[in-house]
């Protein structure tokens, strides 16, 4: 018996953070997938990393092994399992949440996407105790989407305009989801009007961003961006070469650019482009301060109009 599973890492344009507390967020799938593959067996996992990549610390991220006994339950001893971990992992691009996407999708079940999210979600509480599940939505759906939980959870796929080039990197060390948004729910519980108030104009620049995306006006898009930029720093979530790295790509020509994902001492960036020409600029001036990145396009969907 051999079964196989897939699944695309993601990059939060808006809303991190936010997202948790019931805010509007935006993801995008990205180029980059996890594959896992089940053989019968006797509970041997081989994990295969991306090129360069290490586990920086087992122990701050749940290690996939965790995340494979919880997606598999007790077909886990019967099974080997090898990870094709094609996302860098602990960087902020939702490789636990692909890894688990991916695991559910090679047991086949369950299949329509609001129960396999629901599925994920569990998975993922493994990495991070509280997580929105806008990371295995992302993975989920394979599509730009703008994701939100209050009582329940809506995830809406987003038509896009105008094609858009995203330029995605990393810089600093991630230090792990689950103690930054520990910290946020500390400073929450101080003071919560002043985060409240912060929260909800991260929900706002995520729907601004939305219809930016919507519309083709990529300019709004970069200043939502630039805003809550802004109000993540203030939370203390962008390290020093991520925040370096942010200016960088706005003076090589991106319209925006921000942290992305949970941030912390390190970790993602992204810059909205909107032309190729630009992003593989903004690349080149993050390659030479040290930043490795590439870009992700989206291309333009037709409106339901100009459909018929
Ligand atoms: C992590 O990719 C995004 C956070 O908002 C956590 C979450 O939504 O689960 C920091």
């Amino acid at each position: 018996m051999k079964r196989t599973g897939e699944a695309p890492g993601k990059v939060i344009l808006f809303g991190e953070h936010a997202v948790v507390y019931g805010a509007a967020a935006v993801a995008l799938p990205l180029s980059k997938h996890v594959k896992v593959t089940l053989r019968d067996g006797s509970g041997q996992v081989d994990v295969r990393l991306p090129r360069r990549a290490t586990i920086p610390d087992a122990h701050r991220a749940a290690a996939p092994v965790e995340l494979l006994r919880r997606a598999l339950g007790a077909a886990f001893d019967a099974l080997d399992v090898r990870v094709d971990l094609g996302v860098p992992p602990m960087a902020g691009f939702g490789s636990s949440a692909a890894l688990a996407v991916a695991t559910l999708r090679a047991l086949g079940t369950p299949k329509s996407k609001p129960k396999l999210l629901a599925r994920a979600i569990d998975v993922e509480s493994v990495a991070h105790g509280r997580p929105s599940g806008i990371d295995p939505a992302a993975s989920i759906w394979g599509a730009p989407i703008r994701f939100q939980r209050t009582d329940r959870i809506r995830v809406k796929p987003l038509r896009i305009g105008a094609p858009v080039y995203v330029v995605v990197a990393t810089a600093g060390v991630h230090g792990g989801t689950a103690p930054v948004v520990a910290r946020i729910g500390e400073t929450r519980r101080a003071a919560p009007q002043l985060i409240g108030s912060a929260m909800d104009t991260l929900g706002a620049a995520a729907d601004a961003g939305v219809k930016g995306l919507r519309t083709g006006d990529l300019e709004l898009v970069g200043r939502a961006m630039k805003i809550a930029q802004g109000i993540l720093d203030g939370f203390g979530l962008v390290g020093l070469e991520v925040r370096a790295a942010v200016q960088t790509a706005e003076a090589a020509g991106a319209l925006g650019a921000k942290m992305s994902g949970a941030g912390g001492t390190g970790g993602a960036l992204v810059a909205v482009c909107a032309t190729p020409t630009a992003a593989r600029r903004v690349v080149r001036a993050l390659k030479d301060r040290g930043v490795d990145g590439w870009v992700e396009s989206y291309a333009a969907l037709p409106t339901e109009r100009s459909a018929r």
